[in-house]
């Protein structure tokens, strides 16, 4: 199985990462960190602790609570999408032991990670999910942990289109400068993008949640809730029929890789413009001739088959 390590902000389709992280038969998950974004960091860290207990995942797995604020500008959260407490939509009992695993935590998190992940003892992948504070921290207090990384795969950025500003994704725009850090650090051993392009093909129809509802238990009433909000919002911010899943895309790649179609070239982050701040500038066609430094994820093959494999983690979940 592969360690990962997945960084995050729940969020409703970072929910559904944790369970395809946790149960896909070839991952194991080996921790989770928060970051603020979709809600401020005390609501993400709730909130993953809620999924992780819905969901069934040992205490063995780490939740640890990372940045609350981006590096060089004000935090913006997503309550249009992802509601007040970032999981809106269902009621979601608490984690029993969230008060006291909690009070646990001290403030050297970014230490407490980096221990975790060098434990391991076997190359690990990072995933982010969210804005990419606690990685660009990461490789910038400890350079070292690239011997410990097999890649860097991130849900974020587009190539054109972008959800946050005309050009702009938002997990990019919410810290481009961390954003800019990850995409020209020395110390990556390889970066996967996952952008819009790729997870707005990724979307739940009628069909899933009808999927959902067919395993009729409390666990999966709850994320069928979820969906539906998540549903509603998209359709209001963005007229999309059905709503885009971008957060398990990463999961997916890492667990299946020939599932998904891409290519290398260089990435840059914009980090001054008025319009375009933490827009990912795309080299598709290598104009810069810059270093390539970034496989960028094109396509899916199958989308059913990310669905297949969506259901069967969400099942085995489940049965826990
Ligand atoms: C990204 O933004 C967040 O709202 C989602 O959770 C996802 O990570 C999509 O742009
Ligand atoms: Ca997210």
């Amino acid at each position: 199985k592969k360690p990962i390590w997945l960084d995050c902000d729940p969020g409703h389709d970072d929910a559904f990462a944790i369970i395809l992280a946790a149960y896909h038969p070839s991952l194991e998950l080996i921790g989770i960190s928060t970051v603020v974004g979709n809600q401020t960091l005390d609501r993400t860290t709730q909130n993953a602790y809620k999924v992780a207990y819905i969901a069934g995942l040992s205490n063995n797995i780490p939740i640890i609570p990372g940045c609350g604020e981006s590096l060089c500008q004000h935090v913006v959260t997503c309550p249009e999408i992802h509601g007040q407490t970032g999981l809106d939509g269902a009621d979601i009992p608490e984690h029993p032991e969230y008060k006291t695993l909690i009070k646990q935590q001290d403030e050297n998190y970014l230490w407490n990670i980096y221990q975790k992940i060098i434990s391991v003892g076997r190359p690990v992948t990072l995933i982010a999910t969210g804005q990419l504070t606690n990685i660009a921290l990461l490789l910038k207090v400890f350079p070292q942990i690239k011997n410990s990384l097999s890649e860097i795969v991130l849900m974020g950025g587009c190539i054109g289109i972008g959800n946050m500003q005309p050009g702009s994704e938002f997990n990019f725009m919410n810290d481009p400068d961390a954003a800019h850090i990850v995409f020209t650090s020395p110390h990556v051993p390889r970066l996967v993008m996952v952008p819009l392009e790729l997870t707005h093909t990724v979307c739940a129809t009628p069909n899933v949640s009808e999927r959902l509802r067919s395993l009729a238990s409390p666990f999966s009433s709850i994320l069928d809730h979820l969906l539906h909000f998540f549903a509603s919002t998209y359709k209001q911010i963005y007229h999309f029929d059905s709503p885009p899943l971008h957060d398990p895309c990463a999961i997916a790649y890492v667990a299946d890789k020939d599932l998904f179609e891409g290519q290398m070239m260089h990435v840059d982050i914009e980090r001054t413009s008025e319009f375009c701040r933490g827009r990912s500038v795309c080299d598709v066609f290598d104009k810069h001739r810059k270093e390539k430094n970034c496989f960028v994820v094109m396509k899916i093959k199958e989308v059913e088959q990310f669905w297949n494999m969506m259901l069967d983690a969400i099942e085995l979940a489940d049965k826990k």
